[in-house]
């Protein structure tokens, strides 16, 4: 993601960020330090920028978009604060720190994550700051994140990720996995773009194809670079999920086949797009950088 639109959108995420921790003096010092480390630590923003592009491309006002965008990446960032536990994967390096236990301890970290998760569903439910968004629309983001990211979704891929270590597996099983974990939260970040963009009902649907097939290969390709990339690159540590006996794409089908199979889902999402009347142009783009990525 190097294209100016993207720093823009990235840019004006990350001020909505600094100023939900800035409204937040009422949190234990050490509690917000630690919430606030590990989101300001950086990463990619995808989902945020799914967010806005997702309503932009309906043709809703960015400024609806952009509290829920930022919910997004707080939601995103607890999730790898509590991915990087010793409980967990056991991770010592994250978007190129220490990661947020070894800086503030287990506790700390686990509760952090708790904050995370909580401030997110306030952030999407509170009256928006910059443009009116009406309370009807706000709660049923709220029910559309929610199912997205609980025990039905992101939670329990966790909990299937963890059972499956070092436990035989194949592709039905792995593509569930894989789709709970970390493909439902990237649909429910692209449809509640949508919805704040006031999209119709066959543009939402088509939008959700297009989420499920990018987050489905967003992950495939996380599992490749854990085999190809290095630590410096990615600012986390590779070559985890081999030692951790992980059930992933390249384990199950190779590289080569992970990458065709990766691909194919890419050129899935970009046909999706051609039921969106909007200009769908930012989220091709997306796409293909989803496959194209090198961290
Ligand atoms: C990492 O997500 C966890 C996965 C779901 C694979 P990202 O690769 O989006 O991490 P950041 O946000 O850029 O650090
Ligand atoms: C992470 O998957 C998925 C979630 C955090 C929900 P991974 O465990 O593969 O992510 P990385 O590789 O540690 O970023
Ligand atoms: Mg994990
Ligand atoms: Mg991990
Ligand atoms: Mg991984």
């Amino acid at each position: 993601m190097t294209a100016s639109l993207f720093d823009e959108i990235r840019r004006e995420v990350e001020r909505e960020l600094t100023a939900i921790f800035d409204r937040r003096s009422d949190v234990p010092e050490k509690l917000l330090e630690s919430m606030r480390y590990s989101v300001m630590a950086g990463g990619k923003r995808l989902r945020p920028v799914l967010v806005v592009c997702s309503a932009e491309a309906v043709g809703g006002d960015r400024k609806s978009a952009l509290p829920t965008a930022a919910a997004f990446e707080l939601i995103h960032t607890y999730t790898l604060v509590h991915d990087d536990l010793p409980a967990m994967d056991n991770d010592d390096l994250r978007r190129g720190m220490p990661t947020n236990h070894k800086k503030f301890g287990d506790a700390t970290a686990i509760l952090a994550g708790d904050g995370l998760l909580t401030l997110a569903f306030e952030v999407i439910t509170e009256p928006n700051r910059h443009v009116p968004v009406g309370g009807d629309t706000r709660a049923e983001v709220a029910m559309v994140v929610a199912r997205a990211v609980g025990a039905q979704g992101t939670v329990g891929g966790q909990q299937l990720d963890m059972e499956y270590e070092g436990k035989e597996s194949d592709l039905t099983i792995l593509e569930r996995i894989h789709a709970l974990k970390t493909g439902v939260m990237i649909t429910s970040a692209v449809k509640s773009g949508a919805m704040l963009g006031g999209a119709g009902g066959r543009e939402l649907s088509a939008l959700g194809v297009y989420g499920d097939k990018i987050g489905l290969a967003f992950q495939v390709f996380d599992d490749i670079l854990d085999v190809t990339s290095d630590a410096k690159t990615m600012g986390k540590n590779v070559g985890g999920d081999v030692r951790k006996k992980k059930t992933t794409y390249p384990a199950l089908m190779g590289l080569e086949q992970s990458k065709v199979f990766g691909e194919k889902l890419i050129a899935e999402a970009e046909e999706a797009l051609s039921a969106v009347k909007g200009n769908t142009g930012p989220l091709r783009e997306l796409a293909r950088y989803v496959a194209k990525r090198n961290t």
